[in-house]
């Protein structure tokens, strides 16, 4: 049983938050509005290309102030310096956090234990750009000779969600002579449909794993390997697989060349590793020039993130929004709504960067919290989403704070559709902060006993990102601003960010029922009786 128990709640600027939002219980974001009519421009801040509307979410000057006196309560400024500095902030994996030296420009310098490791970045980069350049050109051939046509990314969590993302983001900027799969599921049915038409002598498999241990992409690594075979021979395997990973005896051990593998440190953790070598079928796709892009974008953001005073910095408001809608106002779940097809994946991106990285249930130190942490996110691309779930969210009974996503220009112009698809972002948070009043139901000639059904209370906060276009850089500034608002809500709430013991106890658990599917028929169960008789049926059945 845990004896401690964490000490936020007890923070004079929590206690100050709490009486704040008794005192304004009532205050709608129409009234927000009607007594400032420079509200909509003062509460925007732009960084990095991003322009970042905030103002309509329930807050007020006051509580931007308190809760900027709660984050430096709880030594915001310390973590972010001691991020930076190559401290071992992931304490209870005992490993620094560096993801920001991914992306630092060569010729800068991070130091971890005294040694400068943007040179080491920058050689993988650079073994990354002579590969991709490579493949690309037909330099590179398979084992027949043929040029590379497919490259399949054989990865899951982190080493398949950031390139699968990312290669749907920027798929406007990728090479189209090439195409790009992704098999991250254990479920043979996601390596057979993936491999069905392709022809192994055209098809590069890039086997992505930072521990190179991981069940579901060891598995669908030896099935990569035996269909590889099976078209063309023992002798193939070196032409059609390289290996991104921090482990090259485990790399070495399944049999790919480590000449072949492009590799990472302990300190850039899965969720965070879109930019490092993990990136590598990002970069085969989209080139190393607009991979360069890429990061200046992260680290633009990296720098406002670092330098920035609290008050104009990004990711320090996003992240204290949440927390304030979070704990304050009784949100459990995020809506993260991308108004761009290209970015249909960033939901599925950011529910394991968020959730992973937040869903705790202790702090640091090992004391219980009595706290809400790290909410739900969920989300799916506008307009798809409003013809589905916004019901809910604009009428339904819990507050669900949204995050929209939109661009000013299109990558694909066709004819009236980016206005269209635009007037719907402004439209809906219009319509979630202001609503509709039974008053203006009823001055529409809207029958007495309909009136309740259409109205809408308004009230519901939203953050609006705007930037001008889906780039490279814009997309990696938007993963950054992401990346440190979880940082940020992390070093308020106290957690850990940077580990993820929860998907622990499933995976043992997983690997001792294997043994029970696999082994003697009648062998007897010791588990509870549920499972035992679920197992019992699948047992019978096979
Ligand atoms: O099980 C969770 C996890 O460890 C994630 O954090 C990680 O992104 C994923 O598995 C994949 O791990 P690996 O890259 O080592 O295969």
């Amino acid at each position: 049983m845990n004896e401690k128990t964490a000490e936020l709640t007890a923070r004079p600027s929590w206690k100050a938050l709490q009486s704040h939002r008794d005192e304004h219980r009532g205050v709608h974001l129409r009234d927000l509005f009607a007594n400032d009519a420079h509200r909509g421009d003062r509460l925007a801040c732009e960084a990095a290309g991003l322009y970042v509307d905030y103002s309509k979410q329930r807050v007020m000057d006051e509580t931007l102030r308190l809760l900027r006196t709660l984050a430096a309560e709880c030594g915001l400024r310390e973590r972010i310096d001691a991020m930076f500095r190559g401290d071992r902030i992931n304490t209870s994996e005992r490993r620094p956090v560096l993801h920001v030296a991914l992306r630092a420009p060569a010729g800068s310098s991070l130091t971890l234990d005294g040694k400068n490791v943007v040179p080491q970045v920058q050689a993988v980069l650079a073994r990354m750009e002579e590969f991709t350049r490579r493949v690309r050109s037909g330099a590179w051939t398979g084992h027949t000779g043929k040029r590379i046509r497919t490259v399949v990314n054989v990865g899951i969590g982190g080493s398949d969600l950031g390139p699968v993302m990312a290669y749907e983001a920027l798929r406007w900027y990728s090479d189209r002579t090439l195409a790009f799969r992704f098999v991250s599921n254990v479920d043979g049915t996601d390596f057979v449909e993936a491999t069905r038409d392709l022809d192994a002598a055209e098809t590069l498999f890039v086997i992505s794993s930072k521990t190179f241990t991981t069940l579901e992409t060891m598995t669908n690594a030896q099935s990569a390997r035996a269909w590889c075979v099976a078209g063309l021979g023992d002798t193939a395997v070196a032409k059609h697989f390289v290996a991104v990973s921090t482990n090259a005896e485990g790399v070495a051990r399944f049999g790919i060349d480590t000449a072949n593998m492009f590799g990472f440190w302990d300190w850039v953790g899965g969720r965070y590793s879109m930019d490092s070598a993990i990136g590598l079928s990002t970069m085969l796709a989209i080139g190393p020039d607009h991979f360069r892009a890429m990061l200046r974008g992260f680290h633009e953001m990296d720098e406002h993130f670092r330098t920035a005073p609290f008050e104009r910095n990004l990711p320090v408001l996003m992240g204290l929004l949440g927390v304030w809608n979070v704990n304050f106002l009784g949100a459990r779940t995020v809506a993260v709504l991308p108004y761009d097809q290209y970015l249909k994946r960033f939901p599925a991106y950011l529910q394991q960067l968020t959730m992973e990285s937040n869903g705790k249930h202790v702090t640091l130190d090992g004391s219980a919290v009595d706290y809400q942490t790290g909410p739900v996110y969920w989300g799916e691309p506008g307009t798809n989403g409003q013809h589905s779930f916004y019901q809910l969210i604009h009428q339904g009974t819990q507050v669900i704070p949204c995050d929209f996503i939109a661009f000013r220009r299109p990558l694909n112009a066709l004819g009236r559709h980016h206005d269209l698809l635009m007037a719907n972002v402004f439209a809906q948070t219009e319509a979630l902060a202001f609503g509709k009043t039974a008053e203006q139901v009823k001055s529409e000639g809207t029958p007495e006993w309909l009136v309740p059904h259409r109205v809408f209370a308004g009230n519901r906060p939203t953050t609006t990102i705007l930037a001008d276009q889906l780039t490279p850089a814009t997309l990696g500034a938007l993963v950054a601003l992401y990346e440190h608002s979880v940082f940020t809500q992390g070093a308020i709430w106290g957690v850990d960010s940077f580990d993820q013991w929860g998907v622990e106890l499933g995976k043992a658990l997983a690997q001792r029922i294997i043994g029970e599917l696999e082994g003697p028929p009648g062998a007897p169960l010791a588990h509870d009786s549920s499972t035992n008789a679920l197992i019992g049926r699948y047992r019978a059945s096979s």
